[in-house]
């Protein structure tokens, strides 16, 4: 008889790297970041979910080039002390025992510029959501940039010693703004007929492809449906990964869904408790009988590894990502491969403090799990999160002087 989460809890390998086990901590954004770099916050954060035994990490969306920046606290590329600070992430993690893999992303259209005061770039001049700022359209210089910020994005990653990267091809972010003919009206050789609004992304990856070294890993994050009038559905998405598929060999296919228009992205992409256990899991199936050879992560209300030995076995995916139901407790692998799931602190798809607080610029918490995101070295620093050289502040004062922009001490319990 097998065991609860005796399927997820099977190591897995990937090409060039032997997981633990096959559970994923997706990508999420955590507004935990100073300066577009990540913090003492996002390294005890992630490096957490590691020891309580998720075998991969993904860190949330890195945006390749300030106009994708949106808010202050989101994370980039872009900034000179890149390296190190991700580098930083890498050791942490690595100590237990998870690999790391960072998400590189331009948000487009939806990089609100309230903060930055920019103007967000997209394929045409269509706003995101109703009301929503109207997005410049991108010169062919523009996508050039982007394309070279991808590719220094890329390098960095490299040089911090990730284990590979996931380029953000879903969400309706930029790539799939490009991708979608419910957003792209270009009539130039970047929009019009399937093959030329696959160009940017070819042109992306081709630009990551040339900056990673052999045994980096590189993965893609889809949307296999983007719920629009107009847009893309699985057949056409699994068209587009045909055709890349013949210039860029995936290590992973990680298959998400929706468009991020308005609220739509919390019902859908963020399931909510009106939803059921994996409400989406037709799509990873889909794609894993399209792309048989491809490891395939299957994502969303898989709120247990109950769920997630019942989606791997029926092979709809080969790994699963779950980022609320481990946000909401870090030692969910753990504790269930100890005999003692029924100690799991549940996630309730309340969305009320994780998507919850992001969407009002505030960072990341959880109604269940209020110590999410508040770690010792927090207090440590005296509540800023600025991620000093050399890792951890070792006292209140050590914080003073090198943490850099300080939030006053009782700045953790305001937030
Ligand atoms: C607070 C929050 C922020 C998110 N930010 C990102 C992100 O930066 N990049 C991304 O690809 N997905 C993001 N997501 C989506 C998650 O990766 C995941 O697809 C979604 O939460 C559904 O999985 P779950 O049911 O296991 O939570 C975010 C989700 C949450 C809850
Ligand atoms: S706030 Fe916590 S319990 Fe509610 S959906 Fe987010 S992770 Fe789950």
């Amino acid at each position: 008889m097998s065991t609860l989460g005796s399927t997820a809890l099977e190591p897995f390998d990937l090409r060039t790297v032997r997981l633990r086990n096959r559970v994923v901590f997706p990508g999420h954004t955590t507004n935990f970041g100073v300066d577009s770099l990540p913090t003492l916050r996002h390294r005890d954060y992630l490096a957490r979910r590691a020891a309580g035994g998720a075998a991969m990490v993904i860190t949330e969306a890195v945006r390749v080039h300030p106009t994708s920046a949106g808010r202050d606290s989101t994370l980039g590329s872009y900034h000179p002390d890149a390296v190190r600070a991700y580098a930083e992430l890498v050791g942490a993690v690595h100590e237990q025992g998870a690999v790391l893999l960072a998400q590189l992303m331009h948000a487009g259209r939806q990089a609100a510029g309230d903060s930055t005061r920019t103007a967000a770039w997209a394929a045409s001049a269509i706003p995101w959501t109703h009301g929503g700022p109207v997005p410049h359209t991108m010169t062919v210089r523009d996508i050039d940039v982007v394309v070279k910020s991808f590719g220094v994005a890329a390098r960095r990653m490299a040089e911090a010693g990730l284990d590979g990267v996931e380029v953000h091809l879903g969400h309706g972010h930029l790539l799939q703004q490009f991708l979608s003919p419910a957003t792209n009206r270009r009539d130039d050789a970047y929009g019009g007929d399937s093959d030329r609004r696959i160009r940017f992304a070819r042109e992306v990856l081709a630009a990551v492809s040339a900056e990673l070294p052999e045994e980096m890993l590189l993965g893609i994050r889809l949307s296999a449906h983007e719920f629009l009038p107009g847009g893309l559905e699985p057949d056409d998405v699994i068209e587009i990964v045909d055709a890349l598929s013949a210039d860029f060999r995936f290590d992973l296919l990680h298959v998400s869904h929706s468009a991020y228009v308005g609220q739509a992205s919390l019902s859908t992409q963020i399931a909510d408790m009106s939803h059921g256990a994996a409400p989406y899991r037709e799509f990873p199936r889909r794609f894993k009988q399209a792309f048989p050879d491809t490891p395939v992560v299957g994502v969303c209300r898989i709120d247990d590894l109950g769920v997630a030995d019942d989606l791997l076995g029926a092979g709809d995916a080969d790994l699963v990502a779950l980022a609320r139901a481990q946000i909401a407790d870090p030692d969910l692998v753990r504790k269930t491969a100890a005999g003692r799931a029924g100690e799991v602190r549940r996630c309730l798809a309340c969305n009320q403090a994780c998507i919850g607080r992001i969407e009002h610029s505030l960072p990341l918490s959880c109604v269940v799990n209020p110590a999410a995101g508040r770690s010792v070295s927090m207090l440590r620093c005296g509540g800023t999160p600025w991620l000093p050289p050399g890792g951890a502040c070792s006292s209140w004062a050590a914080g003073l002087l090198a943490c850099g922009p300080l939030s006053p001490p009782h700045g953790l319990g305001r937030r």
